[in-house]
């Protein structure tokens, strides 16, 4: 038996092979430098009653129908009409790459793995010497954890985006896929697989992402022996016949720290490894977006005084968000024809540009390049570049081209760049607002190739992935993109919720989040200005309404807490997204720390009426026990009258240990629901 180890912070990975395709026979914390292989793979050797099956301990990277395998093989393919049930042999191991072949299939499978940061990224890729149709691909097939009950995955919705699911552990397989040729907002293309009793702060936890953006599917399956494994590749089906085939990158995660150690390792991974920033060194901006303020009702003079406000309330970058091109007064037409509308914008958007630069902002610019309106110019002229049927349901009055065709992406491009060189533009609000009438990975290829072409071009000009809010966040699209705009719902409620649950994954630099207007478009509800500035202030912050319509106090508290989030954000925007666990289900918390552990913020929204008079205490997390902090409660002025008790924290700082705040915790005022406490904490 030969084995191969592979190490990133926080967790290895064993490999094992009798000659055939290795076999994950550990995937755990950290084993020690000098952990002796072949006893591991020992002490992973399981006996089998009965006789029905010779079941290996584990299944294999790609396990393979033939071995009395009743659950999800991790490839299956077409030859001629016929199923290929290949049986492969292991000829090279070098360095984390592991090659199989099937001499007499003509298939050669490859498995790669590589440490990044905290998380081991893992490839499969398929080269066949006969044409083949590809039904299903696995990225390297990981064993599911033994001592757990719970799969904890995630659905979502336009405006209410990652929705944590949990679903047990049990006979036959767990199954979601993305048809919509999107990663989408239904089903995220990430699980967390908790050992029981696992919370967010304490606890063994396994966690998996694949970064892809064109659909995919996940498998988490027991089979009866009790084996359990965990697959994920594109959507099933969705490519081509070919010779060549590469999975998505699938990231793993290990924790011994409940939730938060995978969540920690996919934040610093996106952030620190995978994105490429325009301008590494420069602060985060403070993002102002007019969507919510003018729809598609463009007006120089108008949107000349909402840069004046937003300026004056510390916005740093302006965005034009949809309505400049074409005829485009509402979203019936025009997609597709990227010329500067001359009937809004008769002396194009110079002097726009200028002005929103003269009040020492950066100017951003909406596009929507993937789609196209049946009224259009591009429509007519090319119904050919347009994907599915004629007769096709349509999504928001819109239609998808097909950008795997170059001459398509060639036509992108050219307008893109005609924009994009002509004017001083730094950031790229990129839309998809409707799924593909047929899942198809050459669209994610094509898409990719786009954006990586304008990337290089422009390297300066960053790009945010929007798909009717959070329907497009992976790390496929954000290798070529650095932002995501996680949400349509500017309700703070809802948001407070969304970015907590979606930090399972993204740093807070990545995530935009903006203090929409009074009464919230998307929900309805009125939510006071300290609320909505808080709960944006947790992310990359930013403002979406009308600056004109906020009061006085509104302005004050925008201006105040903007200031704050500015005088923070270095750190922060650096600092792990730790989830607490709250005693109380009306407190969704989180506490922010910074590399260096010296300092943090402790967020602890009220989301709902508290079952109980008294507050239960807020316990911190990732302190050094015996070091000393002190607490802060910053916004105490928010206290209400019906807060009656003097508690300390009400009246001033606090010194506390680190053992303290983790075991006994804090005691945080009284509160309305749909408020946030904001915690400061210095370490002394
Ligand atoms: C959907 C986006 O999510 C919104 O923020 C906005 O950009 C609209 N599209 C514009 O049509």
């Amino acid at each position: 038996m030969q084995s191969w180890r592979i190490d990133a912070p926080g967790q290895t990975l064993v490999l094992a092979s009798e000659g055939r395709t290795p076999v994950a026979v550990y995937w755990g914390p950290s084993l020690p430098e000098d952990q002796d292989l072949a006893a591991i793979c020992d002490a992973a050797k399981r006996d089998v009653t009965g006789g029905m099956i010779d079941a290996l301990p584990q299944l294999s990277l790609c396990p393979e129908e033939g071995d009395s395998l009743q659950g999800q093989p991790g490839l299956q393919a077409y030859r001629d009409g016929a199923a290929i049930y290949p049986r492969f042999a292991l000829v090279a191991a070098e360095e984390g790459v592991f090659t199989c072949r099937d001499d007499a299939l003509g298939l050669t499978v490859t498995f790669s793995f590589e440490a990044q940061g905290a998380v081991i990224a893992a490839t499969t890729k398929l080269v066949s010497d006969h044409k083949i149709t590809l039904h299903h691909l696995a990225a390297p097939a990981m064993s599911g954890p033994q001592f757990a009950e719970e799969i904890l995955d995630f659905s979502g919705r336009w405006i209410g985006e990652f929705q944590i699911e949990r679903a047990p552990w049990r006979a036959g397989t767990h199954m979601r896929e993305a048809r919509g040729g999107r990663s989408g907002h239904e089903t995220p293309p990430i699980a967390y697989f908790p050992e029981t009793g696992a919370t967010n702060t304490r606890g063994t936890v396994f966690a998996m992402h694949y970064g892809w953006s064109g659909g995919h599917v996940m498998y988490a399956d027991e089979q009866p022996d009790g084996r359990r494994q965990i697959q994920f590749g594109h959507a099933t089906g969705t490519r081509a016949a070919g010779h060549e085939f590469e999975t998505g990158t699938l990231y793993l995660a290990v924790s011994e720290t409940g939730l938060n150690g995978c969540a920690v390792a996919f934040q610093r991974h996106l952030r620190d490894a995978l994105i490429t920033w325009p301008h590494p060194d420069r602060p985060r901006p403070v993002h102002y977006n007019c969507w919510e303020a003018i729809y598609f009702d463009h007006d120089f003079v108008e949107l000349a005084a909402i840069a004046d406000r937003a300026a004056a309330l510390g916005a740093e970058r302006f965005v034009l968000d949809d309505g400049w091109f074409g005829k485009r007064d509402d979203d019936t037409s025009s997609l597709g024809d990227w010329d500067i509308d001359p009937r809004k914008w008769p002396d194009g958007l110079t002097p726009l540009i200028d002005h929103v630069q003269a009040l020492g902002m950066v100017f951003g610019l909406w596009f929507e390049p993937e789609m196209v309106n049946m009224d259009s110019d591009l429509a007519r002229t090319h119904p050919d570049w347009i994907l599915g049927r004629a007769d096709q349901v349509e999504g928001r009055q819109q239609r998808v081209l097909d950008l795997s065709n170059p001459e398509v992406r060639s036509y992108l491009y050219d307008k893109i760049a005609a924009v994009l060189s002509t004017h001083d533009i730094d950031y790229i609000k990129w839309d998809h607002n409707r799924l593909l009438p047929v899942a198809d990975a050459a669209q994610g290829d094509g898409i990719y190739a786009l954006l990586a072409r304008l990337r290089t071009d422009f390297p300066q000009v960053e790009i945010e992935s929007c798909a009717s809010g959070g329907g497009r966040v992976d790390a496929g699209i954000l290798r070529h993109t650095q932002r995501v705009w996680l949400s349509d719902s500017n309700d703070a409620l809802e948001r407070l919720r969304i970015q907590h649950d979606a930090a399972l994954m993204l740093p807070a630099s990545v995530t935009g989040s903006h203090v929409g207007p009074r009464h919230c478009h998307t929900s309805g509800r009125t939510h006071d200005i300290r609320f909505r500035a808080w709960v944006a202030a947790q992310r990359h912050m930013g403002f979406e309404m009308d600056p004109r319509d906020l009061t006085d106090d509104e302005a004050e508290v925008l201006t105040r807490v903007t200031a704050w989030w500015k005088a923070n954000r270095d750190w922060r925007m650096d600092a792990d997204i730790l989830r607490l666990d709250a005693a109380d289900p009306s407190v969704i918390s989180e506490q922010q720390i910074a590399s260096d552990g010296t300092q943090f913020v402790v967020f602890a929204g009220k989301a709902a009426s508290g079952g109980q008079n008294m507050p239960r205490p807020l316990r911190l997390t990732a302190l050094e026990r015996n070091a000393r902090y002190k607490v802060e409660l910053i916004n105490r002025d928010e206290a209400n009258h019906l807060s009656r008790i003097s508690i300390p924290l009400k009246e001033g700082p606090m010194v506390l240990t680190g053992q303290q705040l983790m075991q006994q915790g804090l005691i945080l005022p009284w509160s309305f629901p749909d408020r946030m406490w904001v915690i400061e904490g210095t370490k002394i």
